[in-house]
């Protein structure tokens, strides 16, 4: 099983890369093996819909791993009620046929005070567009939530990320069953 975590922070010191740094180090300790995009480290083009941005190296590895993904994670920071603009950038280089019957994980940080909720809902509905199997459980945290070194030290808020994260991969499970046709016609 391949996962996408997505980093869709584009600064440098990003309380985003922490999050998806928790879910990575999970997603490992469970033997899943993880792709990992980071839209600061792989930094992409504008997409401006020209065949020729497709031979960038970054597109190209956006798109192999995409295709190659069988779930995904993407975790965004709220910038002004919405997703980054550099995670809806990625977005926009990838299609439905790579989301389409994917189980995909929103997360989100917030500047705090309640932040994060929009950048989730704004998401949902991008991913609504893409066709993924957005899962109904969803996680938001807060800068707070993180140490000085990155790690999730708030106990609580990473019992919840776990929830979410399990639940992912239960659902992609579930989804890559073979069918019983398939079952009996290998039989
Ligand atoms: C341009 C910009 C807009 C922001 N807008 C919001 C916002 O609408 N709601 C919110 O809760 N936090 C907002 N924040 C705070 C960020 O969500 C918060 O700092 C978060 O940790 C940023 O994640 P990052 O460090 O991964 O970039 C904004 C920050 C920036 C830089």
């Amino acid at each position: 099983m391949n996962i996408l975590v997505i980093n869709g922070s584009p600064r440098e010191q990003s309380m985003t890369r922490n999050l998806s740094n928790t879910i990575i180090d999970e997603l490992d300790e469970k033997g899943i093996n993880v792709l990992s995009f980071d839209v600061n480290f792989h930094e992409l083009p504008l997409f401006k819909g020209d065949q020729s941005d497709l031979e960038h190296p970054e597109v190209q590895r956006l798109l192999e791993y995409a295709t190659k993904a069988d779930a995904f994670f993407l975790c965004s920071p709220e910038y002004h009620n919405g997703m980054s603009g550099a995670l809806k950038n990625a977005l926009d280089f990838l299609g439905g046929s790579h989301f389409k019957h994917k189980p995909t994980a929103l997360a989100s940080v917030g500047g705090g005070g309640k932040g994060g909720i929009n950048a989730l809902n704004n998401m949902r509905t991008v991913m609504r567009g893409l066709y993924a199997l957005v899962l109904p459980d969803q996680f938001c945290a807060d800068p707070t939530c993180f140490d000085e070194k990155g790690y999730m030290a708030d106990e609580q808020a990473k019992e919840r990320l776990l929830v979410v994260v399990k639940e992912l991969i239960t659902l992609t499970k579930q989804v890559n069953q073979p069918t019983e046709t398939q079952q009996n016609a290998s039989n």
